[in-house]
């Protein structure tokens, strides 16, 4: 039989008897992640009650009863299970070994009277279940009745089979704790886009978020951070509850692989027993973003011992063969100093540090042998040797990967540039704030998980790619899945489909059949927002703004003050204002769901006077007082400031407040465009930029402001804080500038400031 490819943009309208009147299905055909050989063909079939699920054996049996208590709530009954076939109105699930070549694979075949799906594994009737599903109206994914919807489904023919046999997505709970409804709902949508393992992060510096029995100060201590705002955070998972999502996600044929980090990234479980480092603590669960340099102790046989008993624990909660150890980001400054780690390196003939974490590392690999496990690590674990059925996870882009296949390693690519999901995936002036990057869907879809650089020999090694979720900036669940789809969806489809049935464009239409379905499971996925300008435009006599998207999408605007709504003027080109206007901007799905709302205000305004005062001193004053200020009107509580020499040096165990003034030196009249992680900007009196209680990183609140030549008036409020994990002292004060309408920013020097 010849297969052809059918692309799902192509709108199939078809026609089905029901009783006399003949029903028209007008959906697309839209499966996600793209089917690797689908063959439409006239007429579809219908769901009602009479419709029965033909099962035999205790695997098909499994995935028959997933799809009736699926189909249950949408549809308000619950199809029969029955082993013999009647003439018409069925669904037949068989096993047959010969169904595929690929464990995973599945032939799915919708015709008018019947639907079969025929599988090697019970696995691969799951993923036929998926697809008919997604043919299915997306009111099937509803978690209440939907009544009055005809269920029907295409006629099709699929053939299809993973691309990679590991396609994941991790989730770090440890930056911030994800409640378990959290997870559940992101393994339903993995199971939706046929995802197969779940990486757990569940130990880090700033959190240990496991209950391990032998040692209950892990969580007791190691589960709560007091923040740089005074309040403590924390939570952790029972090891009831770990066995509650391992079930969930082998119910959706999802593997759930847990990290316990080390040698490095351990800081949480040493503030709660400080005998296992090598100074002895005391420490603190971090409250700041990055790495911590007091790491586990690799000379003191207590350590390994107390590692093997958290494994012992951990291992059997979890039945996946592998066990991820970490590896990453391991600091060797303690090692340098500490006199028992020097001993063991000269007792085992270490050359030096990084020789002394891959001791540590093959170590630990034996104790998880012992539970059948395989080690997966970071990239970072080849660093010093490494034992040949070691997993190489490649983060630090592809050369890792490359190198441990090289070396005969299996590899899991997940390089940044396109799978870390924390990075921004739209302007950071727009997006809620993010770790930096910035990854388009686009971008993120482009990614090949076997490198151009890899000998094709040595292909077989690339087991598959993941979607990393680091959650330093992802303070709640929304957050997270703002930042996850839909670019997970771009990685299961890179996971599933072959290079040569990607294609964007029809991958971004495709998406149309998913965003009800995520407004179903009410995941908070990301809408390109407005791109382009600033919030607080300047001109003089008239201006255009302009805005754009990262993909193809409808906007809609207001200049009145109201907030816009689906039906409110498209925008259809740059805005002509000759007046002071609020710009009131959203995109809008096909299904009428906007994107946040972004105002911008455009200014007309004079250009501000220049001053005519001398100043006989470079740089700016400032004045300091000492204290926790979490918000600029906490500033009312200083008593007396002390005038300091100005250092722009700040420490952040000191925290502090300072306000510096001055003059800038404005070379040119013009309209100039200012940018700053300071709390508030002051220009010649008024409040430019606002970051007050934010997280003083990737400041969303640029400003512009037409000055005359010459001498104006700053006043800069900097609060020494920590907001969010972000430590003020690590940006400093610093104040950017542009003329408008210039690409580049640069950085104001001392030079420019006196007072
Ligand atoms: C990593 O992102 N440190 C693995
Ligand atoms: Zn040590």
């Amino acid at each position: 039989m010849k297969i052809k490819s059918l692309f799902s943009t192509a709108l199939l309208t078809v026609g089905i008897a029901l009783g006399s009147c003949s029903k028209q299905v007008d959906r697309p055909i839209q499966i996600t992640p793209m089917p690797n050989s689908l063959v439409a063909s006239k007429g579809a079939f219908e769901i009602n009650q009479s419709t029965v699920i033909i099962a035999k054996t205790a695997d098909e049996l499994k995935v028959a009863n997933y799809l009736v208590s699926k189909l249950a709530t949408p549809m308000g009954f619950e199809l029969t299970v029955q082993t013999e076939t009647p003439t018409a109105n069925f669904i037949c699930f068989t096993i047959d070994k010969n169904a595929s070549d690929n464990s995973e694979g599945y032939k799915l075949n919708v015709a008018s009277d019947k639907v079969s799906i025929v599988a090697p594994t019970a696995k691969g009737l799951f993923y036929g279940v998926q697809s008919a599903l997604q043919l299915l109206p997306p009111a099937v994914e509803s978690a209440t009745l939907v009544p009055g919807t005809s269920w029907t489904m295409h006629n099709v023919f699929i053939q299809d089979a993973p691309r990679f046999a590991y396609r994941g997505m991790h989730i770090d709970v440890c930056r911030h704790f994800m409640p378990v409804e959290t997870l559940k709902r992101q393994l339903d949508m993995m199971a939706m886009l046929k995802l197969n393992t779940f990486h757990w992060h569940l130990t880090e510096d700033q959190g240990w978020r496991i209950e391990i029995k032998a040692f209950p100060k892990l969580t007791e201590i190691g589960s709560q951070r007091v923040e740089g705002d005074g309040t403590t955070y924390g939570g952790f998972y029972t090891q009831q509850e770990v066995k509650e999502i391992v079930k969930y996600a082998a119910d959706r044929m999802i593997e759930v692989i847990p990290e316990i980090e080390l040698p490095g990234h351990a800081l949480a479980a040493l503030t709660a027993y400080p005998e296992y480092s090598c100074t002895g603590g005391p420490f603190k669960v971090r409250n700041i973003w990055g790495v911590e340099p007091d790491v586990y102790c690799a000379g003191k046989e207590a350590t390994f011992d107390f590692i093997n008993k958290i494994i012992d624990e951990v291992a059997p909660l979890f039945p996946s063969k592998y066990f991820h150890i970490g590896g990453d980001e391991c600091p060797k400054v303690r090692w340098e100093k500490c006199p028992l780690c020097q001993r063991r390196m000269r007792n085992e003939g270490l050359k030096n540090e990084h020789e002394l974490q891959s001791y540590f590392v093959q170590r630990v690999q034996k104790m998880l042998t012992k539970h059948g496990k395989n080690m997966i690590g970071w990239d970072e674990i080849l660093e010093g040797g490494l034992a040949p059925s070691a997993i190489v996870m490649s983060w630090r882009g592809e050369k890792g990967g490359i190198e441990a296949a090289n070396q005969g390693h299996d590899v899991i690519m997940t390089p940044g540039a396109w799978c870390y999901l924390d990075h921004y995936q739209g302007d950071s002036q727009v997006e809620p704030v993010a770790i930096g990057g910035y990854a388009t869907l686009e971008k993120t879809y482009s990614y090949n998980p076997v490198p151009q650089e890899l000998d094709a020999s040595k292909a077989k090694h690339i087991l598959g790619t993941q979607g990393n979720v680091w959650t330093e900036y992802m303070y709640t669940p929304a957050i997270l899945e703002y930042r996850v789809y839909p670019r997970i969806i771009a990685l299961a489809e890179i996971g599933w489909t072959e290079t040569e049935k990607k294609n964007y464009t029809d991958f971004e239409t495709r998406l149309n059949n998913l965003y009800p379905r995520m407004d179903a499971h009410e995941i908070n996925y990301h809408i390109p927002m407005p791109e382009g300008p600033c919030e607080h435009l300047a001109f003089i006599d008239t201006t255009s703004v302009a805005f754009s998207t990262t993909m193809p999408m409808n906007m809609v605007f207001t200049t009145d003050g109201t907030a816009p709504t689906a039906t409110s003027r498209t925008y259809t080109g740059p805005l002509h204002i000759t007046e002071t206007t609020t710009i009131k901007i959203a995109s809008v799905l096909p299904t009428g769901k906007m994107s946040p709302i972004r105002t911008v205000l455009v200014e007309k305004q004079p250009f501000s006077p220049a001053s005519k005062v001398k100043t006989t001193q470079e740089g700016l004053n400032e004045k300091i007082a000492l204290g926790h200020f979490n918000k600029v009107a906490d500033l009312d509580q200083v008593q007396t400031w002390k005038e300091v020499k100005t250092t722009n040096s700040y420490d952040l165990n000191k925290p502090s407040a300072s306000i510096l003034t001055g003059y800038i030196d404005i070379p040119e009249a013009g309209i100039y465009e200012f940018n700053t992680d300071v709390d508030q900007l002051f220009l010649d009196g008024t409040l430019l930029v606002n970051n007050d209680g934010e997280v003083k990183r990737f400041s969303r609140h640029r400003a512009q402001k037409a000055l005359a030549a010459g001498k104006h008036k700053v006043k800069i409020l900097f609060l020494n804080n920590i907001v969010g994990g972000w430590p003020a002292a690590w940006n400093g004060v610093k104040i950017s500038m542009k003329r408008a309408g210039d690409k580049d920013f640069t950085t104001i020097k001392a030079t420019q400031f006196s007072h």
